[in-house]
């Protein structure tokens, strides 16, 4: 089997496939595209659907102890104040002065150019999986280029947060190569505002939701004062959430508008948190294998406890190993009563449970899982793309390209292909599958060109099996059509009950 040789050429054959096979388009594409934002074609609104379901059944539906929900995207404005968004939802922003660009301060890279001890230069270069490659290529052109004499030493990378106000004037501007064009960081809230109703002043301002969690946090009470849940217990919720990202990148992976499935796990003020989170990390951990990611691309990065926020009590990330490099999927945090006390104090009505044992109120903790539906179609079709070579009967061998996709979440569940069009009672029985599957599983009808060609569309498009409708079908007994496998492309004969059987084994 071969792959894209490198990262890039990985990235780029995935966004061509995304858009050729109407997975992923670009937003307003006629308009020259909008820069942060995607729009899902056929193929690709069905997977994002798929994983959807998958989340809500196996979240909500499949537990016991887990209630859905649907908040509104424009809340209260207060709802922002009480969550520190409006204070503090910032990134750190960089403007270069000269070519007009603006950096995330955290994602650009400088150091000195240290030659025989003594700083001679400095040089920058944006964050990558080659940030400090770039930085020794940039020192070591900027030596030659000077003609400097003596040792340079290896370059030691930091990020502009952490240049000092003296070294802002002397680090070059990725713009233009060159220095004293970069402002000092300065804090870029990432909330997109609107104004609600006719006016257009300070009183009517408010908030694209920048998350979908504080929707389950406000509705807390109208949630356990209508249903019968008891601690502990999880309140989630799937929908759309804007951020106005300084650097939107990497195709999907950073947009400016997203969807999140999130879920807010409350418990007792004194339950094992520590615990609680540890089982969350390994539910989603099992959840992403189940829809199928490899094992082997998915780590764990527990946050650095100095580096957490001051009410949380610790976050681990789901790592998934893109091309780009190995970037969170999933986060899981522990916030402890933080944000229940937050809405409490702020709207005036405290958000606390009574204990019957100690007969006293108390705010729940909670444990957050949150990921973005995005980010993991993103990792699904990064481990699901492969381009290999396959040989026929007659020995000959070409390429197909395959999306290893799970059944699952496969946008097409099955294909069914009447080997031949102009045969009365094999399209009449190719259809009558047709009819049948489409009642419940997402199937495609393609009777276009050599049955080869169909299979490779198929193949691209990730449908788990292809099903022909063959002279066999309706001049042997039994009924049988081929199945095709697109794993293994091997050919089985099924009737329609095994058929049938397989799908409810393997698409749940
Ligand atoms: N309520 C907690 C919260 O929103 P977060 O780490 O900011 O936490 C959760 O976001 C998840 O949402 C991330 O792990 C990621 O999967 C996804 N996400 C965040 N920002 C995103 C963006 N700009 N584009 C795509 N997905 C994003």
């Amino acid at each position: 089997m071969s792959t894209p040789a490198d990262s890039a050429h990985l990235m780029d054959a995935i966004v061509s496939l995304a858009k050729r096979r109407g997975f992923i388009y670009p937003s307003s594409e006629i308009y020259g595209g909008f820069n942060g934002f995607f729009d899902y074609g056929p193929l690709g609104s069905e997977l994002k659907k798929n994983i959807r379901d998958c989340w809500w059944n196996d979240m909500v539906r499949r537990r016991d102890d887990i209630v859905g929900l649907e908040t509104s995207i424009i809340m209260h404005p207060k709802v922002w104040e009480a969550s520190g968004h409006v204070a503090g939802f910032s990134d750190p922003l960089v403007d270069c002065k000269v070519s007009k660009n603006r950096y995330r301060a955290d994602q650009l890279f400088f150091a000195p150019v240290v030659i025989d001890g003594k700083t001679v230069a400095y040089v920058s270069a944006l964050e990558s999986e080659k940030t400090i490659e770039e930085l020794q290529a940039a020192a070591e052109l900027y030596k030659r280029k000077k003609a400097l004499v003596g040792t340079l030493a290896p370059v030691v990378a930091k990020d502009f947060t952490e240049a000092t106000e003296a070294e802002y004037s002397l680090i070059p501007s990725p713009g233009t190569g060159e220095p004293g064009s970069l402002t000092a960081p300065r804090a870029f809230n990432m909330m997109f505002q609107t104004n609600v109703g006719a006016m257009t002043d300070a009183s009517s301002v408010a908030y694209l939701r920048p998350e979908t969690a504080q929707g389950m946090f406000v509705d807390f009470k109208n949630v356990i004062d209508t249903t019968r849940v008891k601690l502990p217990f999880g309140i989630a919720q799937i929908g759309k959430s804007f951020r106005n990202e300084i650097t939107p990148r990497n195709f999907i992976f950073r947009s400016r508008e997203f969807e999140q499935m999130e879920m807010e796990y409350f418990i007792h003020e004194d339950a094992d948190w520590s615990k609680c989170h540890q089982e969350w990390i390994e539910w989603c951990r099992q959840w992403l294998l189940s829809i199928g990611l490899p094992e082997a691309k998915l780590s764990l990065y527990a946050h650095k406890k100095e580096k957490l926020a001051f009410y949380s009590k610790g976050t681990t990330d789901i790592m998934f190993e893109y091309p780009f490099g190995v970037q969170e999927l999933w986060g899981i945090a522990a916030r402890g009563s933080y944000d229940l006390t937050q809405h409490g104090t702020a709207s005036g009505k405290p958000q606390e449970m009574f204990d019957e044992a100690t007969k006293k109120k108390f705010v729940p903790h909670v444990i957050e899982p949150a990921v973005g539906v995005d980010r993991i179609i993103l990792a699904v079709l990064c481990a699901a793309y492969a381009v290999e070579d396959v040989t026929d009967e007659k020995g000959n061998t070409e390429q197909r390209t395959v999306l290893r996709l799970s059944p699952r979440i496969a946008p097409v569940k099955v294909a069914i292909l009447p080997l031949v069009k102009n045969k009365e009672l094999l399209v009449a029985r190719a259809k009558d599958l047709h009819t049948k599957l489409k009642r419940k599983y997402a199937v495609q009808y393609d009777d276009g060109g050599a049955i080869g060609k169909r299979y490779r569309r198929q193949d691209e498009a990730g449908t788990p099996w292809c099903v022909t409708i063959d002279f066999d079908t309706i001049e042997k007994p039994g009924d049988t059509f081929t199945l095709r496998d697109r794993d293994t492309m091997k050919q089985t004969r099924i009737t329609e009950a095994e058929l049938f059987a397989l799908l409810d084994e393997q698409v749940y």
